[in-house]
Parts: C-alpha cells; structure tokens; sequence
C-alpha cells in the first residue's frame, strides 16, 4: 500500500489550527488528531468539540489518536463527528472487538494502539478485526520525544501476522519519526507515518510531507 502521512497537530500552533491544517492540504494524507486526558497519559490537549468544529475547516481525512481511559464510551462519538480512522489503546479498553466493530459500524476504519510498554503478541489475533494498528516507538503523551527503534520488532510482528494470514492492514508508527527514522520504520513494515515535530517544527511544513514520503517510498 501506498504510504500514508500523518502530520500531528499537537506540534502545531493550537490558537491557528484551522489554518494550521489547510496549510497541508494537498501533502498530508491524513490528519492526526491526539485526545489526551490526563488521565490515561499525563497530558491534556483537545477533545470531540474541536474535532467537530475542525472537520468542517478541511476536508482531509482524520485520524483520532485516543489516549483516553473509557474509550468505549468516547470513541464512536469521534466516528459520528466524521473521524476517518479512530485509534483507542489496548490498555485503555477491556473489549477492543467489540469497540472495532462498534467503530466500523458508525462508519470509520478501527485502529487499535499499543503503548511502549505493551506486547503486542496478545494482540496479533485481532488483526481480522481492525483496520489499523499503531505501533507507538515512545511512551504515549508528549510529542518531541526521541524515537526507540527497538519498538520496531512489533511493527514486524505484525507485519508477518498480516502476511501469513492475507490481511490488509495498515501498521502506523508514532512518536519521533522524522527523516533520519522514518526508513527504517517503513522497512519494518509501518505505512502509514504519524509526524508531529518533524512536519510542523519545519519551514515547510509540506515540503517535510513529501521528503517523509519519498523516503517511506525508499
Ligand atoms: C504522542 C502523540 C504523537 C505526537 C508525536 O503521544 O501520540 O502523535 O504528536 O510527536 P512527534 O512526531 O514530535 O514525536
Ligand atoms: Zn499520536
């Protein structure tokens, strides 16, 4: 599949995030919303009023990255305010099957993620069940944090479970991805690129995209 990028708009300036994100029209695949709620990671950014309102300022897809405890009972909202890709976390929900289907029923593509400290061998017979899975390569809850390529090896266990089972199925990576790392997590098998700093901490915030994606393509 093709590579998809995700720019973060936690690195972006929260007082302009209309303009932030139409400034990426025509680069960025999708949009990567982080919800935090200072409760599942120390940290607290935006929830589904500014998704909602931010739908309607572009019209590239979004990807809602959940970092929330309870996401069974916030997530579908995230799907009905027109979330293209809902992401919750495996250690934040006790049925994830459920919640994917519940996802997909409500009309958006379901994504599971799975923090630094997380197996995810627990998690591989899922993979039917889901559209997407984040492989996070820091510990969830700050952006700007240095990449850990020995989080990787996940990224390739479920790459080999998605071929040795036939399923279409992105694996996006998140945390620290930049040009000097983003190779290596595509030759792990990751296609879709989730960049906060590295997008947004740029001059060119879509000349970054496209020099991330030509590297993802390499
Ligand atoms: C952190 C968030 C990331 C964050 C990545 O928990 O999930 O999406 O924005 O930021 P960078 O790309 O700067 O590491
Ligand atoms: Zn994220």
């Amino acid at each position: 599949m093709e590579p998809i990028i995700a720019p973060s708009i936690l690195a972006s300036d929260f007082s302009r995030l209309a303009e932030e994100v139409q400034a990426i029209e025509g680069a960025a695949d999708w949009v990567h919303v982080d919800v935090m709620d200072n409760h599942f990671v120390p940290n607290l950014t935006i929830g589904l009023p500014v998704v909602q309102s931010l739908r309607k300022a572009t019209s590239i897809p979004f990807d809602v990255h959940l970092m929330i405890t309870d996401p069974q009972r916030w997530a579908p909202a995230y799907a009905e305010a027109g979330a293209y890709n809902v992401t919750f976390h495996a250690e934040a929900c006790d049925d994830p099957v459920a919640l994917a289907k519940t996802l997909r029923a409500a009309g958006a593509k379901a994504g599971l993620a799975i923090d630094r400290d997380t197996p995810v061998e627990p998690y591989l017979e899922l993979l039917p069940y889901l559209d997407t899975v984040l492989i996070m390569t820091i510990k969830a809850g700050f952006g700007g944090q240095a990449f850990m390529p020995e989080l990787l090896e996940k990224v390739r266990d479920v790459r080999r479970r998605a071929r040795v089972n036939d399923l279409e199925i992105r694996i996006e990576v998140d945390g620290g991805i930049a040009a000097d790392t983003i190779e290596q997590a595509a030759e792990a098998g990751a296609d879709a690129f989730v960049a906060g700093t590295a997008v947004y901490g740029a001059a060119d915030p879509s000349e970054a995209i496209r020099k991330l994606r030509a590297l993802a393509k390499a």
